[in-house]
C-alpha cells in the first residue's frame, strides 16, 4: 500500500523555491557567519522549550531553537518574531518528540521493530512527517537507537529491541521516512539519531544509570545503527544522559568528535538531550554550570537544550581563552547549515490549515492500522483457539480493552484519545460482546470486580482479556524492578481460566513483561506492545481472523526479572548451560558443594528465557527445507548465497518473517552464539512453497577484534535459516 496522497499533500504545499545545494549553503553559511556577532552565534546554540517564547529572547536572536509548541498559529507567531523582529533574522528550527507519529499514533517503536518491515516503518516515519511538519515542526527527537536488553528499562519501549542488524533497518528506515529525499519540501522533517550513546546499557534496568561499556562493545553493539544512519543522511544526533565508563556522553571529545566527526564523518548537527550539559555537574564531571558548557563544547556539541549555560557562560569563556572562537563558529555553521538545508530562509512558516487537513487522512491511519497488526506477535495459540472463528458471543475484560489513552503509549504527546479505536469498539462490529473491564486500569489491586467478568463469562462462548500496561508505566524514567503484569491482572485471568471458556489474553503493554504464569491461564495470547490509535481495529482484524500475526519478538521475553540482562546474542561462556541443571526443588538435602554441575544457569529459572529473540507463531505453520548455500568455503571477497524453501503447510494465507543468523565459532575476542544478518518478510498462501534466497556478503562477518581492527577473520562459521534465534539446524562453512 503506497502513501500516494502523501505525495499529493507534499506537492500542493512544496514552495516553488528551491534551496541551494550543498556548495551554495556553505557560502550562504560563511556569509551569514560573517555578520554575525558572538553573542548572536551563541544565540543559535541556544535551545528553549514551550513557554520560553514569551522571554523577549527571540527578538534579540538569543534563541536558535524551540521545542514543545504545536500550534501552527503560535509557530507562525514565534518564528515571526526570529524572521521579522531580530537584527539578523535567522529562522528558528522548530522541534517536536514525534517518535511514533504525530497526530495518527503508530505502535511504540519497539512494536514497530515487531514488524521487521523496515519498508512500512519508513511508510509510517513519512505519514509522522506529514503530520508533523504541517503543524510547523521540523525537527523531530528521532529514531531512537538505543540498544535495549533488559525490560526493566522504561525506554526499552522506545528503540528497537536487543540486536545491532534489526535496530540498524529500522533506524534507517524512519530517517529516510521522517527527511524524505529533498530536505527542502515543507513536508521533510529533520531525524535525530539518539541516545548516542549506550543509554540503553543502564546498570539494573533503571533509567540514567551509569553504563559501563568497552570500546569494543560499543564498537560491535551500541555504534552499528548511528553509524548506519550518519551514512542514511541522518541530519541531527542527541547525546545521551549517561556517562559510559565514567564519561557523560555531553562532555565526551572521543564520541563527538574521534568517532562522530572524524571516522563516521557526520556534517550534521549535535544537540544535547535536555539539560544533560548542566547535568554534568551532578555526575560530577563538571565543577558548575560553567564548566558543563565548557566541556560540552569542547567535546563538539553545537546546540543546548535547556541547560542554559551556553547563554550564560560562552561570551565569558571565550574571553577567558577556554573555548576557542573558531569552536563556537563550526558549532554554529552546523547549525546554519541545518536551517538552510531544511530551506527554513526561504519558506519559514507554514499554512495554518494545512494541520487539520492532513491529520489522520484515511491513508494515515490504514498505514497506523498496518503497522499494528504487523507488530503483535502470537505468543501461544493452544488447541487453536485463535482465529475466534466459531465464537458468537464473546466476553471482552480487562483494563486494556477500551483505554483510548494508554493504548497510544508512551511519547505520543500529540496523539488524541478521541481519535483511537480501542478493542472494545472494535470488536462490537464482529461478535454479541458482553463487556465487564473488571480492573478499572492496569494497577487496579481491587479484586473486586472479578466475579462479574467470571459470571459473565459463563454467558459467553469465548472470552478475550485485554491486559497489560497503562502508557506511564513505560518510556522515560518509568524503571520497574519486577515486570509482571501490575495489580489483580493476573488473578483476573486465573479466575476466567477456571470458568473453563476458551481464553485469550491479548497484552497491550510498553515492555517484554514476565508473563510466564499467565501463559499457563489461557489458551492463546497476543501481545501487541502499544499499538496506537488503530490498535483497537487491528486486534479485532487479527482476533477475528481476517489478518493473520507475523509479529516477530525484537527482544528476549524472560522468565523472571531476576535474568536481566539476557540477550539471544550472547557470548558462549566458558561452562555454557547444559539443559539439563537441576533446580531448586529438584536438589537433594544436603547436597555436594559441586553436585549440581558448574555451569552458566539460575537454580530457580532454569538458563533459558520464555520465548527467544525473533519468535512469533502465526495461524498456519511454515516449513523450512533445502537450505543450501553455494560453497563451502569463502574468500573475504565473496558473497554467501543461501537458498532454501519455505512452504506454508496450514490453512490460511499468511507471512513468515525468515531470519538468517550467524555465528563465528572462534574469534580473536569471544563471539556471540548467533547473530541476525538478514531477515525478509514471505508472504505465502496455503499450501504454497516459495524457493527463497539471502546474500551476505562475507564483509559483512567484520567485527571489533582483539586489536580493534574491523575484520573478517578466517576460521569456521555456522548459518541458520529460521523463524527465531533459537531454532533451525546450522549448515558449516568457512572463510580462508
Ligand atoms: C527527554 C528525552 C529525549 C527527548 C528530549 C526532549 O528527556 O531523554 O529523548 O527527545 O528530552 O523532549
Amino acid at each position: 500500500m503506497r502513501l500516494k496522497h502523501l505525495l499529493i499533500f507534499g506537492a500542493l504545499f512544496a514552495v516553488s523555491c528551491a534551496a541551494p545545494a550543498g556548495d551554495e549553503i556553505d557560502r550562504k553559511v560563511e556569509d551569514l557567519l560573517a555578520k554575525m556577532t558572538l553573542e548572536e552565534k551563541i544565540g543559535q546554540m541556544n535551545q528553549v522549550s514551550g513557554g520560553y517564547q514569551f522571554s523577549g529572547e527571540i527578538a534579540k536572536g538569543n534563541v536558535g531553537s524551540i521545542l514543545n509548541i504545536v500550534d501552527p498559529v503560535e509557530i507562525n507567531a514565534v518564528q515571526r518574531v526570529a524572521v521579522e523582529e531580530s537584527r539578523l533574522g535567522i529562522p528558528l528550527l522548530v522541534s517536536r518528540d514525534v517518535i511514533h507519529g504525530f497526530r495518527t499514533i503508530f505502535p511504540i517503536p519497539i512494536g514497530l521493530a515487531a514488524t521487521f518491515d523496515p519498508a512500512l516503518v519508513e511508510q509510517g516515519a513519512r505519514v509522522a512527517a506529514v503530520e508533523a511538519t504541517a503543524s510547523g515542526v521540523r525537527w523531530t527527537f528521532s529514531p531512537m537507537l538505543d540498544i535495549a536488553r533488559d525490560p526493566r528499562w522504561g525506554r526499552i519501549a522506545e528503540g528497537s529491541g536487543e540486536d545491532p542488524y534489526l535496530d540498524t533497518q529500522m533506524g534507517v528506515a524512519m530517517v529516510k521516512g521522517y527527511q524524505g529525499e529533498d530536505f527542502t519540501d515543507p513536508t521533510s522533517m529533520a531525524a535525530c539519531i539518539k541516545h548516542f550513546v549506550g543509554y540503553g546499557a543502564a546498570e539494573g534496568g533503571r533509567d540514567y544509570n551509569t553504563t559501563m561499556i568497552s570500546e569494543r562493545a560499543l564498537r560491535n553493539t551500541y555504534f552499528p545503527a548511528f553509524k548506519a544512519c550518519v551514512e542514511a543522511g541522518a541530519l541531527t544526533l542527541m547525546t545521551s544522559f549517561n556517562d559510559v565508563d565514567g564519561l557523560p556522553s555531553t562532555g565526551n571529545e572521543w564520541l563527538l568528535r574521534d568517532i562522530l566527526r572524524e571516522e563516521w564523518g557526520f556534517d550534521g548537527m549535535v544537540v544535547t538531550d535536555w539539560n544533560s550539559s548542566g547535568e554534568m555537574v551532578a555526575h560530577g564531571f563538571a565543577e558548575d554550570l560553567k564548566h558543563a558548557t565548557e566541556l560540552s563544547i569542547n567535546a563538539g556539541v553545537d546546540m543546548d537544550m535547556m541547560s542554559f549555560g551556553y547563554v550564560q557562560y560562552v561570551k565569558a569563556l571565550v574571553d577567558e581563552g577556554k573555548i576557542k572562537a573558531e569552536t563556537i563558529d563550526n558549532a554554529v555553521r552546523n547549525i546554519l547549515k541545518l536551517k538552510f538545508r531544511l530551506g527554513l530562509f526561504e519558506n519559514p512558516y507554514v499554512d495554518e490549515s494545512l494541520a487539520r487537513q492532513v491529520a489522520y487522512a484515511p491513508e494515515h491511519l490504514a498505514a497506523a492500522k498496518q503497522s499494528a497488526v504487523e507488530s503483535a506477535i502470537l505468543l501461544q495459540n493452544n488447541n487453536d483457539v485463535l482465529p475466534l472463528k466459531s465464537a458468537k458471543r464473546i466476553l471482552v475484560t480487562g483494563p486494556m480493552a477500551d483505554a483510548p489513552y494508554d493504548q497510544l503509549g508512551t511519547w505520543a504527546f500529540d496523539g488524541e484519545e478521541a481519535y483511537t479505536v480501542t478493542p472494545l469498539t472494535a470488536l462490537r462490529k464482529d461478535y454479541e460482546v458482553v463487556y465487564e473491564p473488571a480492573l478499572a486500569y492496569s494497577r487496579d489491586a481491587s479484586t473486586a470486580g472479578i466475579p462479574a467478568a467470571v459470571a459473565a463469562a459463563r454467558s459467553v462462548d469465548a472470552v478475550v482479556a485485554f491486559v497489560g500496561e497503562e502508557a506511564i508505566l513505560s518510556g522515560e524514567a518509568h524503571s520497574l524492578s519486577q515486570i509482571n503484569l501490575q495489580g489483580a491482572q493476573s488473578e483476573l485471568i486465573k479466575a476466567l481460566k477456571a470458568t473453563g471458556k476458551p481464553i485469550v489474553v491479548v497484552v497491550i503493554a510498553g515492555r517484554n513483561l514476565t508473563i510466564e504464569r499467565d501463559l499457563e491461564n489461557c489458551d492463546a495470547m497476543l501481545y501487541s506492545f502499544h499499538p496506537g490509535t488503530m490498535g483497537g481495529e487491528a486486534l479485532a482484524d487479527l482476533i477475528t481472523g481476517r489478518a493473520v500475526p507475523s509479529g516477530k519478538s525484537p527482544v528476549t521475553f524472560l522468565r523472571d526479572a531476576g535474568q536481566a540482562p539476557f540477550y539471544y546474542n550472547h557470548p558462549m561462556t566458558g561452562r555454557p548451560n547444559s539443559g539439563t541443571e537441576t533446580l531448586l526443588n529438584d536438589i537433594p538435602l544436603k547436597a555436594g558443594q559441586t553436585s549440581l554441575g558448574c555451569t552458566s544457569y539460575y537454580l530457580d529459572t532454569g538458563y533459558g528465557p520464555l520465548f527467544p529473540f525473533g519468535y512469533g507463531l502465526s495461524y498456519t505453520k511454515f516449513e523450512y527445507a533445502n537450505i543450501a548455500i553455494d560453497k563451502a568455503e569463502y574468500a573475504e571477497g565473496d558473497t554467501i548465497v543461501v537458498e532454501y524453501d519455505l512452504t506454508n503447510t496450514g490453512n490460511y494465507d499468511a507471512t513468515e518473517v525468515a531470519q538468517l543468523y550467524v555465528r563465528d565459532l572462534v574469534g580473536s575476542v569471544v563471539r556471540p552464539v548467533k547473530e541476525l544478518k538478514r531477515f525478509e518478510r514471505v508472504e505465502l498462501k496455503a499450501g504454497e512453497t516459495k524457493h527463497c534466497r539471502f546474500e551476505l556478503p562475507v564483509a559483512e562477518l567484520a567485527f571489533w577484534n582483539r586489536d580493534m581492527e574491523y575484520v573478517v577473520e578466517p576460521g569456521n562459521f555456522q548459518l541458520w535459516v529460521a523463524g527465531d534465534s533459537a531454532t533451525g539446524e546450522p549448515l558449516a562453512f568457512a572463510v580462508k
